[in-house]
């Protein structure tokens, strides 16, 4: 039985008792008050009817009219005149033949004996008594005549009538006891009811955001969001695979519908004008781009970029917006423009002569001048302005991307003070005596540090920059969470290792490997026996494609078996080339690329092909399709995409990863074979193995690593970051709800 029907059986058994008490009171009340009262009756006419019956008393017609007369009452049922010896003098027809005078006399004989007055004159008498016909109460008078008794006058009253009050007195009791329970549990409940299903109605309404919270459902609607925080973040941290959907579902419990303003400084779209004056849309080569499209894509809002393409600002709206992706419209990029001098300072100096090298230990001078920096500043607040313009809340959840704009998670708090601002640094990050050579390392430090969550690819980089943070600034690291405390305010420092869209769209609308296979081989003019290895890259000294050439040299010298058979095709995008380096770099490349194909080249043969251009992502998967092995030198990554892109495009599980232990990629993709690129020896025979590799191998390599990716997916990525910045940002509201409360800074 349930607890409530037990309540309920306990209430009807205890009001049934209640009535069955207060009934018996009152019955036994009622009966004492009516019975007195037939008595006080009785006697009233006896007193009444006394002198006419002792006027009588000696006519015998006379005496028995009087009695008669007394009988003829409805409740009387008889009458007697008794003599002074009790023997009877006259008696009306129905009188009792229970109740003689001899009886009657008798008792009220024995009574006044009782009463102490025996020698007196006798008193009235009465006595209530059952008869088989019912209760009847019997009543005698002495009368008098001249102050003597000459007898006794008995009268008989019925009393049944008073038994069917009480029935109907009973009647009532239980009728009204019966309403007043009514009224006393119906209507509670009936209000209680109403109230609840009022309060559903109103709780529902805020549960779905509607309207104005009243005060008095503020705590349980904390406690529910709580609970209902609990319940989705135990599902995200569910296992299963993460996908846009899934990812979607995620923003919207922690975001409410709130846009999402992503900058980076790269855009994910540049329109640009061809040679013949139409206007095309490029795809960056960025692993950031590759990495954070699908995230816009699925979530929507705005991306924040410097709007660097030839056509851009004839594509833009009034406000500097134009919807993305091209047929597909789902998001807005809001371009911010910057003059030959701000890029000049902000971008290729600051950003990649300063910043870039001393992040790589890739053995390039850091190069930091003043006027650099002040352009590095003031960009900054550009973007960290526009950014406040885009956000439509207090407290937004904004995503700022990489080393360009280590500033600006400061100033949006100056502006934002509750936004959770997450920031991800997709390059290395130096250790501290490295960070020292910064003359600004201080404020770059400080700019981080306003922001809420501060991710890196690897817990490497977290600890680096940890140490940084100790060595050069007044802070509190708060070790059991990962955090730094600088003025009060937290920043949490975590590793959310970058990766990919699963699948991949490319790979989901490219030919099949075969296809790609034969369309290479066509292009490229490689016998049919041939052996492919392919790099993609920017071409940028932190890649290591000098020492990957140097690799396949050394491979073509020590395995002559591999000579006029196996060619390696390096797509290199330009990158930065207004920088001295890469201009450098260029020449570098180029030159070995002449120097290897001179050593080795024959009429139909040539060992390096170097196409030195952009290319497409569609171009790109068509070769990672069709290659034999990829090898990724960098000599020093964040994480590098291109590993895993690799990985992803191969469907067909066919294909052999050559991975530098120096890329973050490296951790996850334990299945490739990891070298040192350094180490050119021994990186030319994990070349030669893989392109000895056994296919059964390959597959086993190929599906060990798909496995990891389509897990460790980008929506996985993003999904963990802003289910943190989400749980973040509630502690935040609520450590500021209870300062507001209690007037105590919050610290948090
Ligand atoms: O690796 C750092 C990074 O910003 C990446 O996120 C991106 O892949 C690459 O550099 C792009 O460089 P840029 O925007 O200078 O061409």
């Amino acid at each position: 039985m349930t607890r409530v029907a037990r309540l309920i059986l306990a209430l009807i058994v205890g009001l049934a008792l209640l009535t069955w008490a207060a009934s018996s009171v009152v019955q036994t009340t009622a009966l004492e008050w009516f019975d007195r009262d037939a008595q006080s009756r009785a006697e009233l006419v006896l007193i009444g009817a006394r002198p006419a019956l002792a006027d009588s008393w000696d006519d015998s017609a006379s005496l028995n009219r009087q009695l008669v007369t007394l009988a003829s009452d409805q409740r009387v049922i008889g009458a007697a005149a008794c003599n002074a010896d009790f023997s009877t003098r006259s008696i009306t027809p129905g009188f009792p033949n229970e109740f003689s005078c001899m009886e009657v006399g008798a008792r009220v004989r024995a009574a006044n004996a009782t009463a102490g007055n025996a020698n007196e004159r006798m008193r009235e008498w009465s006595t209530v008594a059952l008869l088989p016909t019912g209760r009847v109460l019997v009543s005698a008078i002495p009368i008098l005549d001249q102050g003597q008794e000459i007898g006794l006058a008995i009268l008989v009253h019925d009393l049944t009538y008073i038994e069917q009050r009480e029935a109907r007195v009973q009647t009532f009791l239980i009728v009204v006891f019966g309403i007043l329970a009514v009224m006393a549990f119906g209507i509670p409940l009936l209000v209680t009811k109403g109230a609840r299903r009022e309060w559903n109605l109103e709780l529902r309404r805020l549960l779905r955001g509607g309207g104005k919270q009243s005060r008095e459902f503020q705590p349980i609607l904390s406690d529910m969001r709580e609970l209902i925080g609990r319940m989705a973040s135990e599902r995200e941290d569910d296992p299963g695979r993460w996908t846009a959907e899934r990812l979607k579902q995620v923003l919207n419990r922690h975001l409410h519908g709130e846009k999402v303003v992503i900058l980076a400084n790269r855009e994910p779209y540049i329109h640009q004008y061809t040679a013949n004056g139409e206007i095309e849309v490029q795809h960056p080569a960025s692993g950031l781009v590759t990495a954070l499209e699908p995230i816009m894509r699925a979530c929507s809002g705005v991306w924040v970029a410097h709007g660097s393409g030839t056509a851009d600002r004839e594509t833009v709206d009034r406000s500097d917006h134009v919807r993305v992706p091209p047929g597909e419209e789902s998001y807005y990029i809001r371009r911010v423009w910057l003059s030959e001098e701000e890029q000049q300072g902000y971008y290729y100096g600051f950003s990649n002569e300063g910043l870039w090298p001393l992040c790589h230990v890739a053995h390039a001078r850091p190069v930091f001048r003043a006027e650099d920096w002040r352009q590095y500043r003031a960009v900054n607040q550009r973007f960290a302005d526009v950014v406040c313009s885009e956000v439509d809340s207090r407290d937004p959840i904004i995503l700022v991307q990489d080393y360009h704009f280590a500033l600006v998670p400061a100033m949006i708090r100056k502006h934002l003070p509750a936004a959770t601002i997450l920031v991800f640094w997709h390059i290395p990050w130096p250790n501290d005596e490295r960070m020292g050579i910064c003359p600004w390392r201080n404020e770059l430090l400080e700019g981080l540090l306003g922001s809420s969550i501060l991710g890196f690819h690897t817990q490497l980089h977290c600890n680096n920059f940890l140490d940084s943070v100790d060595r050069y600034l007044e802070t509190r690291r708060d070790r059991e969470h990962n955090a730094v405390v600088m003025r009060g305010r937290r920043t949490l420092v975590r590793p959310y290792p970058i990766s990919l869209e699963w699948p991949v769209r490319w790979v989901e609308s490219a030919p099949s490997a075969e296809e790609c296979r034969a369309q290479v081989w066509r292009e490229l003019g490689l016998k049919p026996d041939a052996l492919l290895g392919i790099g993609v890259d920017r071409l940028d000294y932190t890649k290591g494609v000098e020492e990957r050439l140097l690799a396949v040299e050394l491979l073509l010298e020590r395995h002559p078996e591999f000579r006029g058979r196996f060619s390696f095709a390096q797509l290199a995008a330009p990158s930065r080339t207004k920088i001295e380096r890469y201009r450098q770099l260029n020449e570098a490349v180029e030159q070995l690329t002449e120097r290897i194909n001179y050593r080795f080249a024959s009429k139909d043969y040539n060992p390096i092909v170097l196409l030195r251009s952009h290319h497409e992502p569609p171009e790109v998967f068509r070769f990672y399709r069709a290659a034999d092995l990829c090898y990724v030198s960098s000599l020093h990554d964040g994480m590098n995409l291109v590993a895993k892109e690799f990985v992803a495009a191969r469907t067909d599980l066919k294909g052999v990863l050559v991975l530098s232990e120096f890329t973050g990629a490296a951790r996850e993709l334990t299945e490739a074979l990891i070298v040192n690129p350094y180490d050119l020896e021994s990186s030319s025979e994990a070349m030669a193995a893989a392109l000895r590799m056994s296919r059964d191998e390959q597959r086993d390599r190929m599906r060990s690593m798909r496995a990891v990716l389509s897990q460790f997916n980008v929506y996985r990525w993003a999904g963990k970051m802003l289910v943190d910045a989400a749980r973040l940002r509630d502690q935040e509201r609520v450590a500021g709800r209870l300062a507001e409360r209690s007037g105590i800074g919050a610290a948090v």
